[in-house]
Formats: structure tokens, C-alpha cells, sequence
């Protein structure tokens, strides 16, 4: 089958690494895609934002399958404008991408399905903000309704930083503060059967240690060996289906991935966020364990044939990834330098270690990678077990040479080297 992807960070090469590895698939396309994914997939130049445009490349393309990876078109409607053209797609539609484009709305969701999760109110004055505030105290969590591409939330005990946040975002979320390691678990879903993948953990403070802002995510691994065997299960008993349940009863059903962001909290669990998407970074490890092949799976989550889908076969092994940044992310990140060694990654450490690329382009002389964004590339690597993933890792991180750059050192680290902590 013939499969145009939408996207171009590392969430879609990891996408488009696992469709190009798949037999069913005769053509890949993306657009618009980076460096990294142009030796995978065909590029095309699109406005991902722009659901007729993507709609008549699809159909130029005979594309029998479409899948939507960043939030922000899924939530301008691209899914639907591609469904409108008879072509099946892998993503909500508009209506259903607000459990991620709105947090009162997701509030409300999770509300009418009496899913687990913090305490909280929506506020439209400063009345209301310093009312809300008060009433849970410090530490803050105040987060913008909107999409705000990570930025939306802030988390601090400082009360004067929380009441400006709040104050400018408009329609702000101000909720209590949920305690705990976090889990991010994401399910495929047909609007009515619902198929969990394997949880990951996710880093998004910039600095080791979770010290400094807070950003996209840095780095990110799985299985979680210190996680109850029984979670997966639970969290789909008890947020996953209630959730899918609740929004085909109102008539906008959610099919693509419900992405559950979780607190593991003393009382249980709670979700802190929903989103409508696969999970940057969680997803490149997530895909680095699925033995199952992609396109099948998504074909039959976009064709409303779930449940007749064979169980999905995952390998045994460990899997993760770190991030490496641009100098000044999650600021102003410095783009446009040369990243070097990307070749020596693949020629010592390949299969067990590969470069995802994010924002990366290629310069005129169409052969040096450049930046070009905050999140530059992540580097995915698998092994018997975390400690040996880690290590692969970051030998393969070693050999990649960027001006400026940073990443974390401690990703897993605490996995790897206590595992039942
Ligand atoms: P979000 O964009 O909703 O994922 O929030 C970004 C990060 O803020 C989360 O991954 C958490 O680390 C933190 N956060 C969000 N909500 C809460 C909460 N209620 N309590 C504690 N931390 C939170
Ligand atoms: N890794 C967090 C996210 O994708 O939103």
C-alpha cells in the first residue's frame, strides 16, 4: 500500500522508519518531512496546516493510507479533509482532537466518564484565577486552554509567576498538583476498540536531575521496569475506554492515538493530560519494540476494523532515546550549523542504534545536515535490557558533532541501574 505521512519530527521519522520496514508498504511519502526522513520516504513540499492541500496530495499520490503525526493539523481538521476525499486516515477528526486542543474541554470529557484525574477549575477572570489559586496553594499548576506546543503549562510555587501565567492566557486550567513518577501510555484506537502499546517515560525537564524549563522532552525509554505489571490494564479499564466510550456516545468518536499522560500518584492514578497524537520522544521507543508491522495496524484503526486485529507482538527488548538539542533550546534555539558524524553512527553502531531526525535540513551542497530547529535529532538505540540501550545510546550520541548542542546525560539512568526503585 501506498502511505503519505504528515509531519517532520522525529515522531515522523520514527513513523516512517517502522512503514519503510514493513513489507505491505510499496511507497512512502511525507510531507514535508527532514533530512533523516528524505532516505526513507519521498518528500513533498505541504502546508501541514492546510487539510485541502494535504487531501489533493494524497489523491495525486493514490495514498491508500494518511497519517497525521503533529497535533496542530489534526486539530485544523486535516484528518477530516482527508477522509472527505474517501481516503482512510490515521487521526482524529477536529472535534475529537480537542481532548488534546482544549483542557477544559478534555476536564469535561474525563468528567462525564468519572476518569481519574486532578482536581481543577476553568477560569476566565482574575477573580476566578486568584480564587482557584488560593484554593489549591502551592505548588501552582496553571495551564493554558489552548495548544500552546508545550508551553501552555506552567508549574512553579512562586504565586506571583503562577497569577501572571494565568492572567495571560485567557482561558487558563488552574489545578491541583498531582505527586508522582509520570507514565506516558498510548493506545490505537477505532473510535470503539482500543489497543494500549507499551508504556514509556518521558523526560521533559531541559537539564539532568529534572532541573531547568520545561521543554518538548528530552529523552525517553521503556518497558518501565519499576511500573506495576497490572498498569496498562488498569489505565485502560479505567481512562482509555471510558474516554473513547464517552466520545462516540457524543457522536464524535476518537480514532487515531489517545496518547494518556499519567501521574502515578499515592491515591492511584490521574491523568494529567491527554493528547490526540503519538507522544515526541516516547514514540520512537514505543516503535522500537513493536514487532507487529505499522501500516497494517493503522489501516485497521482508520478502517474502523480494530477488533479483528491480531494481537500486537512486541520484542523483547529495552529501547531508548535521547534527544540532542540546540544550543539555547527550549529559548531561542541557534540553527543552521552542521551536525557531523551522523555516518559514523550508522556505520558502528547500526542496527542497535539509529539517528531519528528532527529539526535537521539539508544545505544547498545537498550533502552537509544542518539545524534547523530546537529539538535537532534524537538518537533511538535497543539492547537486552535498559542498561545496555543506555549505553548504546550514548556511544552513538558520542559520535554526533554539533556546535552548541545539548542533551541529557541521566536518561533511564535511574531505570537501568535500579529497577525495582
Ligand atoms: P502537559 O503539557 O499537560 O503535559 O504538562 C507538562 C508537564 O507539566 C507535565 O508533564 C508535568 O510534568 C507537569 N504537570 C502538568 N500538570 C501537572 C499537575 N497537575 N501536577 C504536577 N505536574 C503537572
Ligand atoms: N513527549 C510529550 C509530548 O509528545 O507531548
Amino acid at each position: 500500500m501506498k502511505v503519505l505521512v504528515i509531519g517532520g519530527g522525529a515522531r515522523e521519522h520514527a513513523l516512517c522508519r517502522s512503514l519503510s520496514l514493513d513489507p505491505d508498504v510499496t511507497a512512502l511519502h511525507c510531507a514535508p518531512g527532514n533530512a533523516g526522513i528524505a532516505e526513507v520516504a519521498q518528500l513533498h513540499p505541504v502546508d501541514a496546516l492546510d487539510g485541502a492541500a494535504v487531501a489533493r496530495l494524497a489523491t495525486e499520490l493514490e495514498a491508500r493510507l494518511v497519517v497525521v503525526g503533529p497535533e496542530a493539523p489534526l486539530v485544523a481538521g486535516v484528518a477530516d479533509a482527508v477522509r472527505d476525499a474517501g481516503i482512510a486516515c490515521f487521526g482524529p477528526s477536529a472535534e475529537a482532537a480537542r481532548l488534546e486542543g482544549s483542557k477544559a474541554f478534555a476536564k469535561d470529557v474525563m468528567a462525564a466518564a468519572s476518569v481519574p484525574t486532578g482536581r481543577s477549575y476553568v477560569c476566565t477572570t482574575p477573580e476566578e484565577i486568584d480564587k482557584a489559586l488560593d484554593a489549591f496553594g502551592a505548588p501552582f499548576v496553571v495551564k493554558d486552554d489552548g495548544l500552546a506546543a508545550g508551553k501552555g503549562v506552567v508549574v512553579t510555587d512562586d504565586l506571583a509567576a503562577a497569577r501572571a501565567h494565568a492572567l495571560a492566557c485567557g482561558r487558563v486550567v488552574i489545578e491541583e498538583f498531582l505527586d508522582g513518577p509520570e507514565v506516558s501510555l498510548f493506545a490505537i484506537t477505532d473510535g470503539r476498540t482500543v489497543l494500549p502499546l507499551r508504556p514509556a517515560q518521558d523526560f521533559k525537564r531541559a537539564l539532568d536531575g529534572d532541573e531547568g524549563p520545561n521543554t518538548g522532552g528530552m529523552g525517553a525509554y521503556s518497558p518501565l521496569p519499576w511500573a506495576d505489571p497490572k498498569l496498562v490494564d488498569e489505565v485502560l479499564e479505567t481512562v482509555l475506554q471510558p474516554t473513547v466510550d464517552e466520545l462516540r456516545r457524543r457522536g464524535t468518536p476518537f480514532s487515531g492515538l489517545l496518547y494518556a499522560g499519567l501521574a502515578i500518584t499515592g491515591r492511584g492514578v490521574r491523568v494529567i493530560e491527554f493528547n490526540a497524537r503519538f507522544g515526541d520522544p516516547e514514540t520512537q521507543v514505543v516503535l522500537a519494540r513493536l514487532r507487529t508491522p505499522l501500516a497494517g495496524v493503522l489501516l485497521a484503526a482508520a478502517e474502523g476494523r480494530l477488533a479483528d486485529l491480531p494481537e500486537l507482538v512486541w520484542r523483547d527488548d529495552a529501547a531508548v532515546t535521547v534527544v540532542v538539542a540546540s544550543h539555547n533550546y527550549p529559548d531561542t534555539p541557534r540553527t543552521g550549523d552542521p551536525i557531523e558524524g551522523l555516518a559514523d553512527v550508522v556505520a558502528q553502531d547500526a542496527p542497535d542504534a539509529y539517528v531519528l531526525h528532527a529539526g535537521t535540513r539539508l544545505a544547498d551542497d545537498g550533502g552537509t545536515v544542518l539545524s534547523a530547529g530546537g529539538r535537532v535529532l534524537s538518537v533511538t538505540a535497543t539492547g537486552k535490557d535498559l542498561a545496555q540501550a543506555r549505553e548504546r545510546a550514548y556511544a552513538a550520541v558520542g559520535r554526533i558533532r554539533l556546535d552548541g548542542s545539548q542533551h541529557r546525560t541521566d536518561i533511564a539512568r535511574r531505570a537501568a541501574e535500579a529497577p525495582e526503585a
